[in-house]
């Protein structure tokens, strides 16, 4: 396992090289990186010789690899299974939260797509600072783990919270988010998001509110648990992953058509798009002229939900969602049954803060087993809850299979036999 730990310039960098040691005592492969103002505290020295590698504290440092030359913190940041920052100072945390990178700490968190683990470290006053509190805010919203600093008396002389945690805390941390980023290895998860678009001509189309940003959180969360991501999206203004295979389509037929393509390599589907259940018959070839009066006739698309349940294998999982505005949870629990799906996310897109065009999102989720609610959390946070729960899914699906199966093996007079002898 490679681990990536940024030291940067805080009065706690010496206990970097204790976690150097409990990461190798793990099992790790580490890498130090650190910012010029780390070296003021605790020498590369120390470290390269811990960690066995030299340490990398500048981004202008080249290396050639037999004839090529390889951009460092690219590479490092795309082979790495984990990253840890410890301590991060307040320096530190407002960087990764604006996305600046102008040492080799930031680059390479910037560059990685593998799990990022922060432990901070600073003065008390530092750490209650409306700023840094909001830093961290983003970074947690965006999937970023944390590791507490711990409170009592600091290098400064006050007493609250800022102290690092202890380095073994820390290297549990890593080392568990290295594991889960190997959580969902071997699955292909298949995703669709946003809301379909059915053209009435050239120019104009009829769409719904669905922006994409529970699929593509869907899709970050998958690809940070090892999983590959088939990400099928009619979304236009979310930024696709470049480690999801994606597919880009504008209507409900397109989008039915490139999920059937795919279904056969996926080992879980989640329909998370909003896909219009009809289309306009006769799409004008030229932009329609203004009048009175416009009737357009709508045809029905195809049941994208049933038909994936009726062409997946047995072993594929499917989750629907069901966007709703009254009566959420009997609509759920009917789309459960009448879809013959493993799970139904159910979720009222009514309110103003969760649901549609927003970051947050709430519902319930229904297996056939347990219904379970999901508060109203940033949608990275539904998703990690919703891949989750993928594995009770299953369960109560093939719960619901076996029962089914002795059912339908029972004949009555079975019943009648078996009430006689007892
Ligand atoms: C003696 C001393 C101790 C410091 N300790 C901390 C600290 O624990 N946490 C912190 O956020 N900043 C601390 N700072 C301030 C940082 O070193 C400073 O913000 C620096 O720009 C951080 O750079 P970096 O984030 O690139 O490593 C300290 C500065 C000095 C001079």
């Amino acid at each position: 396992m490679k681990v990536l730990v940024g030291v940067t310039g805080g009065i706690a960098a010496y206990k970097a090289a204790e976690l150097v040691r409990e990461l190798q005592r793990g099992g790790a492969e580490v890498q130090v990186l650190m910012t010029p103002a780390a070296e003021k505290f605790i020498t590369p020295l120390t470290l390269a010789a811990l960690s066995g590698k030299p340490v990398l504290t500048s981004v202008w440092q080249e290396t050639a690899v037999g004839d090529r030359f390889e951009i460092e913190h690219i590479q490092i940041a795309q082979d790495a299974d984990v990253m840890v920052i410890a301590p991060a100072t307040a320096n530190t945390l407002a960087k990764l939260a604006h996305g600046l990178a102008d040492d080799m700490v930031t680059t390479t968190a910037l560059a990685a797509t593998c799990p990022l683990v922060i432990a901070p470290a600073m003065n008390v006053h530092m750490w209650r600072h409306a700023a840094t509190q909001a830093n961290l805010a983003v970074l947690q919203e965006r999937g970023v783990r944390f590791v507490a600093p711990e409170s009592g008396e600091l290098a400064c002389g006050m007493v609250g919270e800022g102290r690092l945690a202890e380095p073994v805390t820390i290297a549990e941390s890593v080392l568990a988010a290295a594991g889960h980023s190997q959580q969902m290895a071997g699955e292909v998860v298949l995703i669709t998001a946003g809301g379909t678009r059915e053209p009435i001509d050239p120019v104009r189309f009829l769409a719904n509110r669905s922006s994409g940003r529970m699929g593509m959180a869907l899709a970050e969360e998958a690809l940070s648990r090892g999983a590959e991501v088939l990400y099928i999206t009619a979304a236009k203004d979310v930024p696709v992953s470049p480690r999801c295979r994606s597919f880009r389509v504008n209507t409900a037929q397109e989008m039915h058509a490139a999920l059937l393509a795919e279904l056969p390599r996926a080992t879980a589907v989640f329909m998370a798009a909003a896909v219009s259940d009809y289309r306009v018959e006769a799409v004008a070839e030229q932009k329609r002229k203004k009048t009175e009066r416009m009737t357009l006739e709508l045809v029905a698309n195809p049941d994208i939900l049933r038909d994936v349940v009726q062409h997946r294998k047995p072993s594929t999982t499917v989750i629907g969602f069901a966007a709703e505005t009254e009566r959420v949870l009997e609509e759920g629990r009917r789309k459960l049954v009448s879809k013959a799906v493993d799970a139904i996310f159910a979720n009222d897109v009514s309110g103003v803060d969760s649901g549609f065009e927003v970051d947050r999102n709430a519902g319930m989720l229904l297996t056939h087993a347990e219904e379970i609610p999901l508060a109203a959390a940033n949608k990275r946070s539904i998703a990690q809850q919703l891949l989750s729960a993928l594995p009770a899914i299953r369960n109560a699906a093939n719960a619901k299979t076996w029962w089914a199966h002795q059912d339908s093996n029972l004949e009555p007079k079975d019943y009648e036999s078996s009430a006689l002898t007892d």
